[in-house]
């Protein structure tokens, strides 16, 4: 990872980090179980790509963090939801997250799935409420569409339920990259476009030059997951490695061998690469980060 890309994560990390904390119910407030839970699962874990997209786009663009918390929050929430429910007995059935007990292991099931669902409704009360967000209240309407739409049954929900039902089933190659840009990229393009909102009287070009750049990282980032989940050992993941084989999931590695799950990630970063070209240094953290999504080890 290039230093100026470390410094930025770090600083990301640390803001987010604060930022979801103090939009997070306090866990005295009733009913403290619940809001425990989603103190436990939310804070102090991640890499917070999502949040870090928004704020690296938001710095392409020269946008201020100040006013992509609100944003950052609502995806990162979303996201986190997004892992509970995963990681459940119905679907995925893993108990380690982040290092540590997922949230059904270490509450119980029912309040992994009231934890997700309550994340899910606190990302669009902030879209809606956020003193942080600027955006005009057409432009929150806007954030407030593109994280439904990336969030539901034509986004990540859809992509979870195709994932489901591949499980034992060959995919064909068109077929897989439908289900990855779905469930792993649909949020990760949100990520990038809630930050273009944010800068008023945008040239549309631009934003779609964004756009195309975040649905070339979306997908590289499942097929990196698909071949970490394979390569990788489950302390250095922070969740249990091999799970995908165990489930028997359509995958990368599955179809196209290790080298050529590899060769797939290499040529969506160039892919990446080609969409930023309209911009110069100022997009450098956003060039690094498709580097960063393809070489990172957990
Ligand atoms: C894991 O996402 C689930 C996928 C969508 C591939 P991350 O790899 O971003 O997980 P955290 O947030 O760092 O734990
Ligand atoms: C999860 O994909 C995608 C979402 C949570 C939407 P995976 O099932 O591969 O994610 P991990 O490997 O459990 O993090
Ligand atoms: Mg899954
Ligand atoms: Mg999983
Ligand atoms: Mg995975």
């Amino acid at each position: 990872m290039s230093n100026a890309l470390k410094d930025y994560l770090d600083f990301c990390q640390n803001r987010v980090e604060r930022a979801l904390e103090s939009r997070l119910p306090n866990e005295n407030l009733l009913p403290q179980k619940l809001h425990r839970a989603m103190r436990y699962t939310v804070l102090d874990g991640g890499k917070r790509m999502r949040p870090m997209l928004t704020y690296c786009t938001g710095k392409t663009l020269g946008i201020a963090p100040e006013a992509l918390d609100g944003a950052a929050c609502a995806v990162e929430f979303i996201h986190v939801y997004s892992l509970i429910h995963d990681d459940l007995p119905a679907m995925d059935d893993d108990d380690l997250r982040r290092g540590k007990a997922t949230c059904h292991v270490a509450f119980d099931e029912a309040t992994a799935i009231l934890t997700g669902d309550a994340l899910q409704a606190l990302a669009f009360e902030i879209l809606a409420n956020d003193p942080s967000i600027t955006a005009t209240p057409e432009g929150r309407l806007k954030m407030i569409s593109i994280l439904t739409k990336a969030s539901g049954s034509q986004g990540m929900v859809g992509g979870q339920a195709i994932d489901l039902e591949s499980v034992g089933t060959r995919l064909t190659l068109p077929e897989l990259e439908n289900m990855h840009i779905h469930k792993t990229g649909a949020l990760i393009r949100a990520s990038v476009n809630m930050a273009t909102l944010a800068k008023a009287d945008l040239d549309p070009d631009v934003a779609k030059k964004l756009d195309n750049y975040a649905k070339c990282i979306g997908l590289s980032f499942q097929v990196k997951d698909d071949i970490l989940d394979e390569e990788s050992d489950t302390a250095t993941l922070g969740k249990t490695q091999g799970k995908d084989k165990d489930n028997d999931k359509p995958t990368y590695p599955a179809l196209l061998g290790m080298a050529g799950a590899k060769q797939k990630a290499q040529e969506l970063h160039e892919l990446a690469l080609v969409n930023l070209k309209i911009f110069g240094s100022e997009a450098d953290l956003l060039r690094d980060l498709s580097l960063y999504i393809i070489q990172r080890d957990h």
